[in-house]
């Protein structure tokens, strides 16, 4: 996407004004007097906001800056299970439920706050007894199940380092994720549940071990009747482990700057980006933005449908709602099964308070109608949140009104893997502008600037980026600082987030889309390459090139254009073919919807593709500036 892509909406703003009670009851309160409190002292600011979490032994420093590294709370060191955990329950919340899990087919668990205390602890010994030690790396590949959760909390225990991967992606992408974070154990299950059929990860983690040495032993959760047969001398079995280790595990006293986990993003080139975050900055960006930005309250039943293998499971699934305290509802289901009411009725059914979701789930309801929310009694909601891409207006007002009834706050919260906590916003009791995310919350500076980082003017576009360092901010690249320093070198010594966006003349911030070739597809970040190397690979095509082109419900859809080595027909049966193998490479997200089989490629003089003009041609755009292609 470049500028041009994008009109700035001329019409005169309309506003979206919340009941006052909302702002009176909210934790943040004035959001204008809270931002410039941060202003006048931002080292007060994160002072105070580090205050909310317990430290085995206190920070000496709030924030060291080394351009483009930064470092927070110095010296201070604490366990984050501890804080998710075993405080709650000394204070109060032994008995409150942590997590309620619901399956496809109704199924429940149910975990309190002692309850999960005590399953993480039998988990991390168990881990210890095969051999993880602190800074080991540990892939956790399976469905949304509480042992998802179980299993990440228990790496941190131990501050063995996670690195969950998606359980959408395919053998191709989950053996690339094994090798480049050299996991020492993998955590799995034999199935997970879609729309009533199990699909088989435990094949896929068969395959993507294979020719990665660093595997030691694959842990598996056995769901389904008849357990499936653990084979390999490596495979053991989850409850098997968990079941004789004690439910007591003395936190490891991990320092703040110690790595908490890393979480792989698709970037520009075939290989994925492994995120690092730390303990204690993430820790404290958590913490605050889930209190702050999603207003939880302690009577609060919270729902986010992110997967955990996602950052925005990981940040507001697992550890911001476990840090306050919360009581948090995951499952497995998809919006559609068995019929498009299902979280309407589970809404009603669990008396949901806080309810965040994404556009591509929106879109698909407005699609569908509301005759299948309008079944349900959905007053329990108070507060609903929008992540993952652009909350364009029209889902907007269908949001509002067909699901908050005109009378919840929608919260559009733009962030990012890198940047681990939510950045602009507009905070509950603020008048909302639909198409606008918002503003920066209190400890974020952001800006739009042009390509030499000069601010644009009020009502124009540019690129998104963000000032001041903060808290839960990627503090590298695993084992490619480079590509770490590029976010910060891109424009002018500031962090560029790579997105487009729009600043309106009231200061509010409208996100338009990736700036690079990362493709979104139902919330989910795609690289271009990644799908074209894993289409090259195929032993029919010679070069590959995919880009995005708008879906109504998806946001994007792939197309794949391709060209075949001599000999090989371009066929229906060929196509399938090629989606197949994508879908086995990268996974089912990433297959292209559409393949076109081409004899060139627009291409530039250094023989980079230019997909920007298969993608005007495409959507039948003026072509811009072409000076450097070639053919
Ligand atoms: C996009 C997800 C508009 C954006 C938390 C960003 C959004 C990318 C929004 C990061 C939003 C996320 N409005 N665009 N509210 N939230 N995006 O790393 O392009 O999976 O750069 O993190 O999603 O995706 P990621």
């Amino acid at each position: 996407m470049t500028e041009q892509d994008f009109a700035v909406p001329l019409e005169a703003p309309r506003y979206y004004e919340p009941d006052p009670s909302y702002r009176e009851r909210s934790w943040i309160g004035d959001y204008r007097a809270a931002y410039q409190k941060y202003l006048e002292d931002p080292g007060e600011f994160w002072r105070t906001r580090a205050a909310e979490i317990e430290w085995f032994e206190p920070f000496d420093r709030i924030m060291d800056w080394d351009f483009p590294y930064a470092k927070w709370f110095l010296s201070g060191k604490l366990n984050i299970t501890h804080n998710c955990l075993d405080r709650h329950v000394r204070d109060g919340r032994a008995n409150k439920v942590a997590v309620f899990w619901r399956g496809e087919e109704g199924e429940e668990k149910v975990y309190t706050y002692s309850q999960l205390l005590r399953a993480v602890c039998r988990f991390a010994n168990a881990l210890k007894k095969i051999g993880v030690r602190k800074g080991d790396r540990v892939c956790i590949y399976m469905p949304v199940v509480p042992e998802q959760i179980v299993a990440m909390l228990a790496c941190a225990r131990i501050g063995a380092v996670h690195s969950v991967v998606f359980g959408g992606f395919g053998v191709g992408a989950l053996n690339q994720r094994i090798r480049d974070s050299g996991s020492k154990v993998v955590v799995t299950a034999d199935v997970s549940m879609r729309r009533g059929k199990a699909i088989q990860l435990k094949s896929i983690v068969e395959e993507a071990v294979v020719n990665a040495p660093s595997v030691e032993a694959v842990v598996v959760l056995r769901r389904d009747r008849p357990k499936v047969e653990l084979h390999s001398e490596m495979e053991l079995d989850f409850d098997e482990l968990m079941e004789n280790e004690p439910a007591v595990c003395e936190p490891e006293v991990m320092d703040a700057e110690d790595p908490l986990f890393l979480l792989y993003t698709s970037g520009t080139t075939g290989t994925p980006k492994g995120i690092i975050h730390t303990c204690g900055g993430y820790a404290v960006g958590t913490q605050y933005t889930t209190k702050y930005v999603l207003d939880l309250k302690e009577d609060d039943v919270y729902w986010c449908t992110a997967d955990p293998g996602w950052i925005t499971g990981h940040s507001y699934v697992v550890y911001g709602p476990l840090l306050n305290g919360s009581t948090v509802f995951v499952t497995e289901t998809t919006p559609d099964y068995p019929d498009p009411g299902i979280w309407w009725k589970i809404i009603q059914n669990y008396g949901i308070t806080v309810f965040y979701t994404a556009p591509t789930a929106i879109r698909m309801f407005m699609r569908v109608g509301e005759q299948w929310s309008d079944r349900y009694d959905l007053s329990s909601l108070r507060i609903l949140a929008s992540v993952g891409e652009p909350l364009n207006p029209e889902a907007f007002e269908w949001f509002y009104r067909h699901i908050g009834k005109d009378r919840c706050p929608i919260v559009d919260t733009w962030w990012q893997t890198e940047t681990g906590m939510h950045m602009i916003t507009t905070m509950v009791g603020e008048p909302m502008r639909p198409g606008f995310a918002g503003r920066p919350i209190p400890g974020v500076v952001v800006d739009v600037v042009d390509r030499d980082g000069n601010p644009v003017e009020p009502g124009n576009g540019g690129y998104l980026v963000l000032l001041e360092p903060w808290p839960a901010m990627l503090r590298t690249v695993y084992k490619n600082d480079e590509r770490y320093r590029k976010y910060w070198t891109t424009i002018n010594r500031v962090y560029t987030a790579t997105d487009l966006a729009v600043k309106g003349h009231d200061g509010n911030i409208m996100v338009i889309g990736r700036a690079d070739d990362l493709i979104i597809v139902a919330g989910h970040n795609i690289g271009t390459a990644e799908v074209e190397s894993a289409l090259v690979s195929h032993d029919a095509v010679a070069e590959a090139a995919v880009i995005g082109i708008p879906d109504p419900v998806k946001g994007n859809q792939i197309k794949a254009f391709v060209i075949l080595i001599e000999g090989h027909a371009g066929s229906d049966r060929l196509k399938a073919d090629l989606r197949y193998h994508v879908r086995m490479t990268v996974g089912p997200i990433a297959m292209p919807s559409e393949i076109e089989f081409v004899d060139s490629l627009p291409k530039t003089r250094s023989g980079k593709i230019m997909r920007r003009v298969l993608r005007a041609k495409e959507l039948g755009m003026d072509l811009g500036d072409v000076s450097t292609l070639e053919d």
